[in-house]
């Protein structure tokens, strides 16, 4: 397939480009384009078969469903058959922004799209590039992060043309996003509000609007959202992810191979080949986490230590991709 490439200025939108972008999505192709979150890889959630080609470019699972990307609220009554006055107040708060709402879906929503489930998930993007595409689309756009399943999510067009060039219409280059991890995914059809998926939303944040709101147990494999319990944001080194940073240097000593840290603030004597910096703060960190673990693999690097930052805010989010980059291994497990 002949992949073309385009570049646009978040900042100051051509709009006649976006236009071609989305009369592929109309004309039922696939379009990767940047979200403040990571990139997405878009098709018409109304159309059976683009959305299906969406799981053969990615070489997704089936069972595993997609969020479905709108530009207004009033959209979402396309998509879900009941929206609680507590969702509603979700999206007044949240919405453009990094927060997935699920629902209960619309018989008119192909099962493609929610993998056979009752239910359906919703956000609208808080992107210029994504508000124009989805709107000048005139449909929900549903998206995958924009990589091939299991490697780490695209910040940037660079990533997604080494992972999708070749597999799908049209990529537009709209620069870095700017979380840098996926939505938080908040289920709302049951009696608590549940967070699926952490991300720059918090729990917390959440519950000050909804009155309460819980973590979804062990969130690794929750059954209630499918995509946790694959091999998720892995990229091919081997990533050890350290609750203490002291720990680093002996476990690197022992590999064979180039090695890295990546970790916040500066490079206090870890011993490694290379160091990544993941800034000063939790937000800085996030932005570049993915960034850093494609990177590992561009520079060669066999082995990567990263830093689990303290539980809060998005770090969360953080430890939560880190730990299933790492298998799920802390330095407390035996890496022998
Ligand atoms: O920030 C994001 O959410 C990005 C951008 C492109 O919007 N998208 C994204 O999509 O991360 P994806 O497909 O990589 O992750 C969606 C997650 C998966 O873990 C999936 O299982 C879960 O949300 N999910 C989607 N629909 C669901 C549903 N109806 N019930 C439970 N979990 C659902
Ligand atoms: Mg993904």
């Amino acid at each position: 397939m002949n992949t073309e490439i385009i570049k646009v200025d978040p900042n100051n939108i051509d709009t006649a480009l976006i236009a071609r972008a989305a009369d592929i999505i109309k004309r039922g192709g696939l379009v990767a384009f940047p979200t403040e979150t990571v990139y997405g890889l878009g098709a018409d959630s109304f159309n059976p078969k683009a959305v299906a080609d969406i799981f053969k470019a990615k070489g997704r699972p089936m069972d595993n469903p997609l969020i479905s990307h709108i530009w207004e609220i009033e959209q979402v009554y396309t998509l879900a058959r009941e929206v609680p006055q507590k969702a509603l107040e979700l999206m007044e708060r949240f919405w453009g922004g990094p927060l997935t709402i699920i629902l209960k879906k619309r018989p008119e929503v192909p099962m493609e799209v929610c993998a056979g489930l009752d239910t359906v998930s919703i956000r609208m993007p808080g992107h210029s590039i994504a508000h124009e595409l989805i709107l000048q689309s005139g449909t929900a756009i549903a998206a995958p992060s924009a990589n091939i399943s299991g490697s780490p999510s695209p910040t940037c067009a660079r990533h997604c043309i080494a992972d999708l060039y070749g597999r799908v219409d049209m990529i537009i280059d709209g620069g870095s996003s700017f979380i840098g991890l996926e939505s938080t995914v908040v289920d709302m059809t049951g009696e608590v509000p549940t967070v699926l998926r952490p991300g720059a939303v918090t729990a917390e944040e959440i519950a000050a609007v909804t009155g309460e709101c819980v973590y979804g147990g062990n969130y690794s494999d929750a059954p209630k959202c499918p995509g946790m319990k694959y091999t998720h944001y892995s990229p091919k080194a081997r990533v050890f992810a350290l609750e203490n940073m002291e720990n680093a240097q002996s476990l690197l000593k022992k590999q064979t191979g180039k090695t890295a840290v990546i970790a916040l603030g500066e490079n206090k004597g870890y011993g490694c080949d290379v160091f990544y910096s993941g800034g000063e703060d939790l937000k800085s960190y996030a932005a570049r986490l993915f960034y850093f673990l494609r990177k590992a693999d561009e520079d060669g690097v066999g082995f990567v230590a990263a830093q689990l930052p303290e539980n809060k805010g998005i770090g969360a989010a953080i430890r939560n991709r880190l730990l299933k980059s790492a298998g799920g291994r802390t330095d407390e497990t035996d890496y022998a």
